[in-house]
């Protein structure tokens, strides 16, 4: 992990209130692994106040760039959205337990939100190409399918208003391809029902279920507790883990909702 000053390089606007930045930080874009996140400083606020984390989106160890996509939805997040390009970003990172890379069947990538910024990472590192499933409120919160679909995925939208795809929840078509594909392995990230759905799915098919979990952070780096989650051993005791540095990716089974 290193605490480095990153640069911004480019913004990019998507839907609503949702933004691409590209940092140049090349400490934590060489050692950055898909599903793990960095800690961000955000200038304009008192330094005093706490870091947001935000999942890596890309990383290029060869240019030196690093890349998250990001949602405003509150006083951190729109400070960060009035940063202009070249101004100087403190993170930390890369933070947490990645995603494993060797899926036993077809990797299916279920997210919702800001939730597929780790799922592209993940996408561009398997080994093998499989389904992705997206999920939202609305057409608004489909995002960057077609970076997927050029890659080779298959991309299966559902939302709830039906604006994009199958109306209602990404359950539907993930319930539909699980029963034409029993050797697949989950990956998600996305807001707990979500997650807890995919784990539920992944435990009654025996599989195994990857999910991000998203906690309030305060530390970020293990040593404060705010992010506590309760889980369970292989032994079948439980005990109270960090998202931060435990996770933020657990196996469904370890999860105690
Ligand atoms: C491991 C991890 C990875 C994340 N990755 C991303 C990402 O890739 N892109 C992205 O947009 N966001 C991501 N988040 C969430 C992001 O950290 C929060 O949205 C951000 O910290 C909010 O800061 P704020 O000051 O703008 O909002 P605040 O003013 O602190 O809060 C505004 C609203 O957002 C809610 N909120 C705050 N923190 C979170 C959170 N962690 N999860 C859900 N709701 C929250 C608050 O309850 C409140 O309703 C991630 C969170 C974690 C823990
Ligand atoms: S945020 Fe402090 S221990 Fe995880």
């Amino acid at each position: 992990m290193t605490d480095e000053t990153a640069r911004i390089l480019a913004i990019r606007p998507l839907a609503q209130g949702y933004q691409v930045l590209t940092l140049a930080a090349p400490a934590v874009a060489a050692e950055a692994k898909p599903g793990q996140f960095v800690h961000v400083r955000v200038p304009s606020l008192d330094p005093a106040r706490l870091r947001r984390p935000f999942s890596i989106y890309d990383a290029e160890p060869e240019t030196g760039r690093l890349h998250i996509l990001y949602k405003t939805v509150g006083l951190g997040t729109r400070h960060l959205a009035a940063l202009p390009v070249g101004t100087a970003l403190p993170v930390l990172g890369p933070i947490g337990r990645p995603f494993p890379l060797d899926p036993a069947g077809t990797p299916f990538l279920v997210g919702g939100g800001y939730g597929v910024a780790p799922l592209w990472f993940l996408a561009s590192r398997l080994p093998r190409k499989g389904v992705l499933f997206v999920g939202g409120r609305t057409a608004a919160d489909i995002l960057e399918t077609d970076r997927f679909a050029k890659a080779g995925w298959d991309v299966r939208v559902a939302t709830q208003d039906g604006s994009l795809g199958t109306p209602g929840l990404v359950t539907a078509p993930l319930d539909a391809a699980l029963a034409d594909n029993p050797q697949a392995e989950l990956y998600a990230c996305g807001p707990d029902g979500m997650l807890r759905a995919v784990g539920e799915r992944a435990v009654a098919a025996g599989l195994k279920g990857w999910l991000s979990l998203d906690k309030h952070m305060v530390c970020g780096v293990g040593a404060c507790l705010a992010c506590v989650q309760k889980i369970r051993r292989p032994d079948g005791t439980e005990t109270l883990a960090r998202v931060c540095v435990d996770g933020p990716v657990f196996e469904a089974r370890e999860i105690v909702w």
